[in-house]
């Protein structure tokens, strides 16, 4: 486990390879197996394959999520809010979850945030997102995740560079 966190990085360039359905089935058992505020598993996953779909939803930031257009894979993770207030940490383990899978796998991945994100001066990037993939009002996005074979390599994590000064014990 150590050096699966050790060794995975965000990874924003991929192979002109799709990822096959066995590997995006693992990576989504993987999210549904997340924990959850009491249990109530708020969340929803929006796999998306079409490219047409995938270069517009690149463009739901204005310079934070272009290299989705060269991903093969995107999961959009959202969760219904009605369910509990606090449907955002539970997107965002499952979100973490899923990246963790994807790189168990050989696989890269980038998180795009979307929530309390502009698209541009009129829209939300969350209503920009729910327009294209009709995401009904109730269920909130919180990311995207690009996923691909990389075709970048990234330095993994230093152990020098940790930053043990956050840590503390028994008092801050
Ligand atoms: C909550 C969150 C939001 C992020 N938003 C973006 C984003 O919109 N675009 C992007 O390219 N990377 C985004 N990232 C990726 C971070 O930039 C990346 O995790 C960070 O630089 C550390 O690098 P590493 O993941 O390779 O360890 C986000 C990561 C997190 C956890």
């Amino acid at each position: 486990m150590l050096e699966l966190l050790k060794t995975r990085r965000s990874i924003r360039k991929y192979q002109n390879r799709e990822v096959e359905q066995e590997k995006i089935d693992a990576i989504l058992k993987g999210a549904l197996m997340a924990p959850s505020s009491r249990g109530r598993r708020p969340w929803e996953f929006i796999v998306v394959n079409d490219k047409e779909k995938i270069k517009k939803l690149s463009s739901c930031r204005e310079h934070a999520s272009g290299f989705l257009s060269g991903a093969p894979l995107a999961i959009v993770v959202a969760a219904n809010a009605d369910i509990g207030s606090i449907w955002v940490e539970d997107a965002a383990i499952a979100a973490s979850y899923m990246q963790l899978m994807a790189h168990s796998l050989g696989l890269g991945s980038c998180w795009i945030h979307v929530r309390e994100r502009p698209y541009d001066d009129t829209q939300t990037a969350e209503d920009y997102v729910r327009g294209i993939l009709d995401i009904p009002d109730h269920i909130k996005v919180l990311c995207i995740l690009a996923i691909g074979y990389p075709s970048e390599g990234r330095p993994v994590h230093q152990e020098e560079s940790l930053l043990y000064d956050k840590i503390h014990y028994n008092r801050f």
